[in-house]
């Protein structure tokens, strides 16, 4: 398969008034399209900020991000967001539905801002939320979903936009493990049926069972591939 989304010797570094933190430290991977790899290592080795990095949502000190021949660096901010809107789906390990809204509207929501109308968008959301199993839950606001149900709304709304790239940032963190099985399982299915790129960065070795490339990263570096 062809490189989808490839990042050449990154560095990054935090300056705090106490000190400077060096979170990567010469980071190079190249991603190839509809492929999932996990991304594990110990809490505070790097991956959330080489997630943001990847995908746009931050820019490294040095170094370089290629999605398909584009260099993402050279883009404006404005740029930046629309590719990000248009290629990327997010989902973290805490779900940032909006409370106010239904888990329809929620999934709505990306595409709203794409300028698809409010009928378009809901029928659109309706369809993702039968593909996480949801299609019971449409109108019910967050605080009515389980903690499992809830992250599912957030998978099905990181699709709206019918990204190429699903990044997944401790998608399982706050769940238990049979919801988090069910979760893995829903990403796995999902990544098969619409030939998504999968990241996935966990601090939780289990993930490595999902299938596809395992990373190591281990204090700003990556320390073992396969
Ligand atoms: N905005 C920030 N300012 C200062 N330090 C940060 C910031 N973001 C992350 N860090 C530090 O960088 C290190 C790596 O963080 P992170 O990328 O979140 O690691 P991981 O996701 O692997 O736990 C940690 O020591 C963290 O405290
Ligand atoms: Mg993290």
């Amino acid at each position: 398969m062809p490189t989808i989304l490839k990042c050449e010797n990154i560095f990054k570094t935090y300056h705090t008034e106490e000190k400077i933190i060096e979170v990567l430290r010469g980071v190079t991977l190249e991603l190839e399209e509809s492929q999932t790899t996990v991304v594990v290592g110990a809490s505070g080795a790097g991956k959330s900020t080489f997630l943001h990095i990847l995908s746009g949502l931050d820019e490294p000190d040095k170094g370089k991000v290629f999605y398909m021949n584009e260099d993402l660096l050279k883009k404006s901010d404005e740029e930046i967001s629309a590719f990000r809107n248009q290629n990327i789906g997010f989902v973290f390990q805490f779900h940032y539905l909006l409370p106010e809204f239904t888990a329809e509207e929620n999934v709505a929501l990306p595409m709203l801002v794409q300028n698809i109308s409010f009928s378009k968008a809901i029928e659109r959301a309706r369809v993702l939320l039968k593909e996480v199993n949801l299609e019971e839950r449409a109108s019910h606001k967050p605080a009515e979903l389980s903690g499992g149900e809830q992250q599912r709304v957030a998978i099905a709304r990181a699709l709206a936009n019918n990204p190429k790239i699903l990044f997944a940032d401790e998608p399982t963190g706050n769940l238990d493990s049979d919801t988090s099985k069910l979760i893995e399982n829903l990403l796995v299915k999902l990544r098969e049926k619409y030939g998504l790129t999968l990241l996935i960065v966990t601090h939780n070795d289990e993930l490595k069972k999902i299938g596809g490339r395992v990373i190591t990263m281990k204090d700003g570096k990556i320390i073992e591939s396969n």
